[in-house]
C-alpha cells in the first residue's frame, strides 16, 4: 500500500532522512519507532506529500506522491487520513461539524441525510454520540481524539496516518485509542502507519515495526522480533540493560517466542542433567495477544557443554552471553 525507495530529505544542510526504504502491506498496522528527532514526522509528512523530498521515491497504493502536482497530490490526500498527537479540532466547531469538515473542504453537501448518516455513523463508531454537538473545550483529550479519528476517516480513506497519536494521553486512555484503532483496521480494512516514540503502542498494535534513528532505519521487523532479542542499538533505545551479571560461571540467555515450544525448558533441563541454575535477569512482555519474554540463567563452567548440548536439541533460541 506504501512504498519509500531510498527517500532522501534535507532541510538545507540538514540531512533529516538519509535513503529510507521500507513497505507496508496493504491492511497493516505498522509502527515507525525513534527518539526525538529521528525523523519519524517528516517521514510521515513526506508519504502524504506535505513536504517534498530530493530523492528516491514513494509510492501510495501504486501511484508516486508528486508534490509537483498538486491536483493529484490533492486526490491522493484524500486516500490518507492523518490524526496528531495535539488532535487539530476547530475550537468553534462542534463534534459533528468537525468530523464534517473534510467533506466542506471537498465542497460536499454535510447536512443531507447521506451526509448525515455517514458522519453519524462515524461518531458513534468512535464512541460519542451523546456528545455530538459538544465543543471540543468540553471534551477530554480521549474523546478530542476519537473526535479527531472520526474527522479523518470521514472521506473513506485507505490509509490512515498517526504522528504521536496518543502521545498527550495517559495510559489507559491509551489502550483505549489503540483498541479503537485497531478495530477500525479489523472492520474496515485501512492500511494504519503510526509514528511514536513510545514502545507500549508498538507492543499493543503493531504488526510489524521499524526503527528509525537518525534518518536511517536501523532495523525493521515484527515488534516481538525486535524488542525481545534487540540489537545492541536498540537495546540503548529501550535502556534496557540485562544489568549485573554473575562474573562465575556461564550465563545463557534464553528468547521464549511463539514458536517456542510450551515444555518447562529449564526445569526439565535441570533435573535431566542433574545440575542446577540460578535466574539472573528476565522480562515478559505482551505483544498483540501474545507474551514473549526472555530469561538469563546462571550454569556451572563444568556444565557448560551438557547445557548447550541439551539447549540444541531443544525448540528455544539461546545464546551465551
Ligand atoms: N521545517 C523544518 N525546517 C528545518 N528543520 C526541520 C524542519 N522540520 C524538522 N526539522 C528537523 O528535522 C529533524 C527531524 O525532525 P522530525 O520532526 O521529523 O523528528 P521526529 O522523529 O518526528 O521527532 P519527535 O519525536 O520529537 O516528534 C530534526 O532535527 C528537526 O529539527
Ligand atoms: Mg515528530
Amino acid at each position: 500500500m506504501i512504498e519509500l525507495t531510498n527517500v532522501k530529505k534535507n532541510f538545507g544542510d540538514l540531512e533529516v532522512l538519509k535513503g529510507i526504504s521500507m513497505t507496508i502491506q496493504d491492511h497493516e498496522i505498522y509502527g515507525i519507532i525513534g527518539q526525538s528527532g529521528a525523523g519519524k514526522s517528516t517521514l510521515l509528512r513526506c508519504v502524504n506529500g506535505l513536504e517534498d523530498y530530493q530523492s528516491g521515491t514513494i509510492t501510495v497504493d501504486g501511484e508516486a506522491v508528486n508534490p509537483d502536482d498538486p491536483k493529484k497530490l490533492r486526490l491522493m490526500q484524500k486516500k490518507m487520513g492523518m490524526i496528531f498527537q495535539n488532535f487539530n479540532l476547530l475550537n468553534r466547531l462542534d463534534v459533528y461539524d468537525n468530523v464534517a469538515l473534510p467533506m466542506k473542504f471537498w465542497g460536499m453537501k454535510t447536512k443531507t441525510p447521506e451526509a448525515k448518516k455517514k458522519i453519524e455513523g462515524l461518531i458513534e463508531l468512535v464512541g460519542l454520540s451523546d456528545k455530538i454537538h459538544a465543543l471540543p473545550r468540553e471534551l477530554s483529550g480521549g474523546q478530542k481524539q476519537r473526535v479527531a479519528i472520526a474527522r479523518a476517516l470521514v472521506l473513506d480513506p485507505e490509509i490512515l496516518l498517526c504522528d504521536e497519536a496518543t502521545s498527550a494521553l495517559d495510559p489507559a486512555i491509551t489502550r483505549e485509542i489503540l483498541a479503537l484503532l485497531q478495530e477500525i483496521n479489523e472492520k474496515m480494512g485501512i492500511t494504519i502507519l503510526i509514528v511514536t516514540h513510545q514502545m507500549e503502542v508498538v507492543k499493543q498494535v503493531c504488526q510489524r515495526v521499524s526503527f528509525l534513528r537518525n534518518g536511517t532505519v536501523l532495523a525493521e521487523g515484527r515488534p516481538e522480533e525486535l524488542f525481545v532479542r534487540p540489537i545492541k542499538e536498540v537495546k540503548q533505545f529501550l535502556q534496557e540493560e540485562s544489568g549485573h551479571l554473575p562474573e562465575e560461571g556461564v550465563n545463557i540467555q534464553l528468547f521464549f517466542t511463539d514458536e517456542s515450544s510450551d515444555e518447562p525448558v529449564i526445569t526439565m533441563m535441570a533435573r535431566k542433567l542433574d545440575t542446577d541454575f540460578s535466574i539472573c535477569w528476565g522480562k515478559l512482555e505482551d505483544f498483540r495477544s501474545s507474551v514473549f519474554g526472555s530469561l538469563v540463567i546462571n550454569v556451572k563452567e563444568e556444565d557448560r557443554e551438557k547445557v548447550c548440548a541439551y539447549l540444541d536439541g531443544k525448540k528455544v533460541l539461546w545464546e551465551v552471553l
